[in-house]
């Protein structure tokens, strides 16, 4: 069939499955441009691997660095004639290449949050691997369900104490929208940390130390952001703020009960499926672009990660930690000179000079990206198959 984009508010529906593997190949392709550091990982586990920061994380590991990478995620494959999600294509894409490169590769797809998918996962590890000596921590979900208890909390992306009123775009019809939201309640602050908080991470580590999975000098290291001053309300001192605050917790107390090294790594604000949904950011990634393009210090997801495994956490110094202990991969982002430049533009944004003040055209092309469209190379217009089964599950 033909697979054109079709966009619903800051999802799109359809996804492009040579688009996806072009996109991967693009980061493969970085990863093998780039010097990597004599000792990296082996063995790698990537909780949330198929999209985004996670997907780049494998990459990094499979491609920098010649890891065995397995795999876990939430995907929707191909049903009834329609397309899989971009995630399964891009695993798929990514396991072929893997296998080509004669590296180990293979995936897990199911509800990381649950115990079923922790059980097969440290089944597979012990079957295929062993031990694994890195664990990439890198969900983004709306919701999750406690293994324990069977209940189910929703996170929301909502302000703390006072409600919250800003400018935002509506990426769809591109036109500067006001935003206004209320504060959260208790309830739903305790939600979203039960959702994107660390408890999940914990599970992990608790889970594959016990199973003895885990190899002697393992490290582990989850995702956070800061942002600016402009996005505060909403993120870092918003409901999923309080979640990362306890992400950094929890690294805390994985260092401390497994002895192994738990980081939290700050990254730059990029568009993912993740973010595109969080009021107020996608304009300020739309202002960010257009200055870091402007001053050549603009990266996407695999510069971030490549950036991370080489130059912290398999930089022969080890990693460079600010005051609170975390990797800084948003120092770039956070530069005085880009937030002030940012900041002075804020304000004179409107629907007319969207395009000559921000980098919209740059945020709609990644936007695109993520779902395999709009890739150089891809021919849009010839049939193309939307079933293609994981590498790893046909044996
Ligand atoms: P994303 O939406 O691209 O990726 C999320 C991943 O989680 C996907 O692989 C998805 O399949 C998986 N997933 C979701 N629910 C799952 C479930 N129940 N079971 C198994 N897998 C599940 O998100 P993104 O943006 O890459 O976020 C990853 C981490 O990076 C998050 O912690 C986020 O807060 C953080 N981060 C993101 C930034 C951004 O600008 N996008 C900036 C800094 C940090």
């Amino acid at each position: 069939m033909i697979i054109e984009p079709r966009i619903r508010g800051f999802v799109c529906i359809t996804a492009h499955p040579e688009g996806c593997a072009a996109k991967v190949q693009e980061e493969i392709d970085f990863c093998r441009s780039q010097q990597a550091p004599a000792d990296g990982p082996r063995k790698v586990l990537v909780i949330g691997a198929s999209t985004g920061y996670g997907l780049s994380s494998r990459i990094a590991a499979a491609f920098g660095h010649g890891a065995d990478t397995l795999g876990v995620f939430f995907e929707r494959p191909s049903a009834k004639g329609k397309p899989a999600s971009a995630g399964w294509y891009n695993s798929v894409a990514v396991e072929k290449a893997a296998h080509q490169a004669g590296l180990y590769a293979s995936s897990i797809n199911g509800d990381a949050f649950s115990d079923e998918i922790k059980a097969e996962t440290i089944e597979r590890i012990k079957k295929d691997l062993g031990q694994v000596d890195l664990v990439v921590y890198s969900l983004a979900s709306p919701r999750r369900t406690d293994p324990k208890t069977g209940e189910t909390y929703r996170s929301v992306l909502k302000p703390i104490g006072q409600p919250y009123a800003n400018q935002s775009l509506d990426t769809d019809k591109g036109e500067i929208i006001e935003v206004a939201m209320e504060p959260a309640s208790q309830e739903e602050i305790d939600a979203t940390v039960k959702v994107m908080g660390g408890e999940d991470w914990e599970l992990w580590m608790d889970a594959l130390s016990e199973a003895g999975v885990l190899a002697p000098e393992a490290k582990t290291v989850a995702y956070s952001y800061i942002g600016p001053e402009l996005t505060w309300p909403i993120y870092t001192n918003g409901t999923i703020g309080m979640a990362k605050k306890d992400v950094e917790r929890a690294a805390r107390e994985i260092t401390d009960k497994h002895g192994c090294q738990a980081l939290v790594s700050i990254n730059k604000a990029l568009v993912t499926q993740a973010s595109s949904a969080i009021p107020v950011v996608p304009l300020y990634i739309s202002i960010l672009f257009k200055l870091m393009k402007e001053k050549g210090t603009h990266e996407g997801c695999i510069e971030q990660m490549v950036r991370l495994f080489n130059d912290h956490l398999y930089s022969t110094a080890g990693p460079t930690l600010d005051d609170d202990g975390r990797i800084r991969l948003d120092d770039l982002e956070m530069q005085p000179d880009i937030q002030a430049a940012v900041a002075k533009i804020w304000p004179t944004v409107n629907t007319g000079n969207l395009n000559e003040l921000t980098d919209f055209g740059g945020y709609q092309k990644d936007f695109l990206e993520l779902f395999g469209f709009g890739l150089c190379g891809v021919d849009y217009t010839v049939d193309t198959a939307v079933d293609h089964p994981l590498p790893s599950a046909e044996g």
